[in-house]
């Protein structure tokens, strides 16, 4: 039987962390804000959103919510980014995605100032990850890293494998274990072979976005398994992307879903947001 990796618990003493570090900054006259925009209905993304508004009150922050209509153009966007680009008590932008389809999410992204992008999305905090001297930490990949080392689990020399190749999950996630001396594989859609490649796994991801799609048949005897998955049923449950009844008997260590790796997303969010404020005011 597998060890629960609870991120409910991980994600509240990394929160604890920030906001006991946000009161000391206040008593300096500092009080960190996030700026969060959601364009149009999506319901997954309003719940996510809700979440961040939750977790800022929480750590003493001020928040900021631009819920747009749907129909905003791109210039509309644009403009609202460049006001908060400017605006002294905004110090972390983040626009939800994914956005209405008529709007264009890379240029959203570029024009986020970097010292805003609490996302870590723009360009220059991409590349800054890929060197390994970053500024701010991607959410989601970061949040897993935490994970790990709350666990004591090694990754020096380990064999892992992400499988997702998305901007903001898979590729920054198999830099931070590439960061750590994992030997690290990444895995798509025309990846030959899934199950062998996973079965390799000492540690394996799940960022694919399919309800139930690793199964007992992809993982080795023992190895951790992370689900960044978050996908709704049709009967409204929400389930990640690993068949946890399946896979939870071979595994040594699983997160689950709810309460996994979604906790720890937003628990990093608000430590790059603090991160932010600090940089911002030159601490
Ligand atoms: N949509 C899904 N995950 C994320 C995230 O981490 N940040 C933003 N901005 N949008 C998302």
């Amino acid at each position: 039987m597998a060890k629960l990796i609870d991120g409910k618990v991980i994600s509240a003493a990394v929160k604890a962390e920030v906001a006991a570090e946000t009161e000391e900054l206040k008593k300096q006259g500092i009080t960190p804000g996030l700026a969060v925009i959601i364009v149009g209905e999506d319901p997954a993304s309003k719940v996510y959103v809700a979440n961040k508004e939750k977790a800022c009150q929480q750590m003493g922050f001020a928040s900021f919510k631009y819920a747009l209509p749907a129909e905003t153009t791109q210039e509309e966007l644009l403009e609202l980014v460049k006001k908060l680009n400017e605006d002294p008590a905004v110090h972390g932008i983040l626009c939800q995605l994914p956005l209405p389809r008529h709007l264009d999410e890379e240029s959203v992204i570029n024009t986020i100032v970097p010292e805003k992008d609490v996302d870590a999305f723009h360009p220059q905090n991409v590349g800054k990850i890929m060197i390994g001297n970053y500024d701010f930490l991607p959410c989601t990949p970061a949040g897993v890293m935490e994970m790990l080392k709350y666990e004591n689990i090694d990754v020096n020399g380990k064999e892992c494998v992400v499988i997702g190749r998305s901007n903001i999950v898979g590729k920054p996630m198999a830099m931070l274990l590439l960061h750590k001396n994992g030997t690290v594989t990444i895995c798509h859609s025309r990846t030959k072979d899934l199950a062998e490649v996973c079965r390799r796994a000492d540690i394996l991801v799940a960022a694919v976005g399919r309800a139930n799609f690793v199964t007992a048949d992809m993982v080795k005897e023992g190895a951790v398994v992370i689900d960044v998955g978050i996908n709704r049923l049709e009967n409204g449950k929400l389930c990640g992307d690993v068949n946890f009844a399946e896979v939870e008997p071979k595994a040594s260590y699983i997160t689950p879903v709810p309460g996994g790796v979604g906790p720890m997303t937003i628990a990093t969010l608000m430590k790059n947001t603090l991160t932010a404020a600090k940089k911002q005011n030159n601490l």
